[in-house]
């Protein structure tokens, strides 16, 4: 049996999709607002993993587009918990593109999102008993 009081909390959280066409644009890469979408919600899923509370995104912060992210790659997205306040905490999100037929590996987008726990009545509460 797991004693799950033993374990060292979750703080990271992958995820990997490829790039299909239903989701670029007109330049035939990805659309930006739809990396938000999806840096947003894995980083929200990082963030309830590790604190098992409801969580509210109060802010994103210091997001890089540094490469386009063409149709047909493939990204990973790591987020990882990096730093945990008294009734917030912060995620870092990266986002790496790897080709289909060959091997590659390059940081494409980063940036960081903070999370609020709250109680039922939307009240901030602290993130960690
Ligand atoms: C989340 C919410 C309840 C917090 O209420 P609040 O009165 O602003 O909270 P407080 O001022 O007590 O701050 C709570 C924490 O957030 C942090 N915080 C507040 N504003 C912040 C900002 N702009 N950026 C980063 N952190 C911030 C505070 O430092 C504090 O952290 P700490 O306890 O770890 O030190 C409220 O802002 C809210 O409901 N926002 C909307 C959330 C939302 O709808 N998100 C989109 C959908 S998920």
């Amino acid at each position: 049996m797991v004693n799950y009081g033993q374990m060292k909390k979750n703080e990271e959280t992958r995820l990997v999709k490829a790039v299909f066409p239903n989701t670029t644009n007109h330049y035939d890469t990805l659309f930006g607002g739809t990396a938000l979408q999806l840096m947003d919600e894995i980083a929200f899923i990082c963030a309830t993993r590790y604190c098992h509370k409801r969580v509210v995104t109060i802010k994103s912060d210091k997001v890089d587009f540094k490469h386009p992210i063409p149709a047909g790659t493939i990204i990973e997205l790591i987020a990882k918990v990096k730093s945990v306040g008294k009734t917030s905490l912060v995620v870092h999100v990266d986002i790496f593109l790897e080709e289909m037929y060959q091997e590659s590996r390059t940081k494409v987008i980063e940036g960081e999102f903070t999370f609020v726990a709250i109680d039922e009545n939307r009240n901030p509460i602290k993130v960690l008993d």
